[in-house]
């Protein structure tokens, strides 16, 4: 059992606690929608205030001052960057979100599974994680890559190195970068760039910069949906016991994974303009943390919301985001993380000794167990 620690300091530290719930619930219940003085950021954390939030005119996805962050302008990285489906509003928005929406609805469901059961087995054949657990990460962090990579036409020899170039790209792209990840990402940035203009020749720049952009949505999210799922598993014995008994019960458990214990804890927003967000007075350039995680556990929207319950009615997700904006990869997400904990299952992984020495990888946003790796 991890011993429980004082409340984190704010809402970004809190993803890497060993248990953050207790802290968002308060938020929930007291601070639903507060502008937190430290951090210099509104911060949403009921389900009401984190539906208006996405659902608002006002927010957008970057600061209007600096659609591409400073760091990245010039740059390879920034190449992708300005192009990306997830980082535009208005008239680019829509007709991009259609054509990756298309590019993901051509791969079938049936094609999706036999990947991600594929790259599972050779993964966990090569990197043995049931064996060595400082492996763990690069099976979770990998097999997202390889069968997305692989679903898109990437061949086999080249997913090792795409999946250590999405790994050395992502943290460039994602807010609070270092300069040294920056940095990092450029080179990474480059070598995707090479390799997709040539698998998706005439294609347009921003059909391959968005093909990129499937590779890190999908990695990191999907890694820690995979790692969370190992931690449920050995912290609830009731649900083990079902799911070893029965392994069709696996979506069933990674859907209440993504409510409880959810990878993807926060995103952000821009305000645009000056103007009334979730009921709240705020001015152009504002910052809103939209705590997807807490408003999870909403007790107005999920009953009983700090119950595991694999069999929960009319649950309501948050994780995927809501609005224009929300995640087109969920279905794909699922397919890919059942086939890695099926895997590890198999693999005889000690679930209860993971859960136990769990430790998080530093991020902003995404909830990842695991010591780095790849
Ligand atoms: C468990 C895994 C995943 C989680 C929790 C997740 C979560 C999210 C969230 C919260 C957003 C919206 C962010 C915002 O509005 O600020 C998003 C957007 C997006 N996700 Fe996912 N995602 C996951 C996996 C994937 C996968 C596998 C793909 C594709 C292969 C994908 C593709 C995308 C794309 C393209 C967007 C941008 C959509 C837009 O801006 O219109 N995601 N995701």
């Amino acid at each position: 059992m991890v011993p429980e620690k004082p409340f984190p300091p704010d809402p970004i530290a809190a993803l890497t606690f060993p248990n953050p719930y207790p802290f968002y619930a308060e938020l929930v219940a007291r601070k639903p929608l507060y502008l937190d003085d430290a951090l210099g950021f509104w911060v949403a954390a009921s389900a009401e205030a984190v539906t208006a939030v996405l659902a608002s005119d006002l927010c957008r996805v970057r600061p209007p001052a600096e659609p591409v962050p400073r760091a990245l302008l010039g740059t390879p990285a920034g190449e992708i960057f300005r192009h990306l489906v997830r980082m535009n509003d208005g008239p680019l928005h829509g007709p991009c979100k259609q054509a990756v929406a298309a590019r993901l609805a051509s791969i079938g469901e049936a094609q999706a599974a036999t990947a991600s059961r594929h790259w599972a087995r050779c993964l966990a054949e090569e990197l043995r994680p049931a064996d060595d657990p400082g492996n763990l990460a690069g099976f979770h962090l990998r097999l997202p890559v390889y069968t997305v990579a692989s679903l898109l036409g990437v061949p086999a020899d080249e997913l090792r190195p795409v999946a250590e170039w999405i790994g050395d790209l992502a943290p460039a792209l994602a807010p609070a970068s270092t300069p040294a990840q920056v940095e990092q990402g450029q080179a990474a940035a480059s070598s995707l760039l090479e390799l997709f203009h040539s698998l998706l020749a005439g294609e347009g720049e921003v059909a391959i910069a968005n093909a990129i952009g499937l590779l890190f949505q999908s990695h990191d999210a999907t890694a820690g949906l995979i790692g969370n799922a190992l931690v449920a598993l050995g912290t609830h014995r009731d649900a083990r016991e079902r799911v070893a008994a029965d392994p069709d019960l696996l979506p069933a458990l990674l859907l209440e994974v993504l409510r409880y214990d959810p990878p993807v804890q926060n995103t952000r927003r821009f305000l645009v303009r000056d103007g009334v967000v979730a009921g709240q007075r705020m001015r152009e350039g504002d910052t809103v943390l939209v705590l997807l995680a807490a408003a999870n556990r909403d007790p107005a929207v999920n009953e009983d919301p700090e119950r595991f319950e694999l069999f929960r009615q009319a649950r309501r997700i948050f994780t995927f985001g809501a609005g224009a904006h929300a995640c087109p990869g969920d279905a794909l997400a699922i397919t890919i993380a059942r086939a890695g904990v099926e895997r590890l299952i198999l693999a005889s992984l000690d679930l209860e000794r993971f859960a136990a020495t769990v430790t998080y990888r530093p991020s902003a946003n995404v909830r990842i167990p695991g010591r780095p790796a790849v």
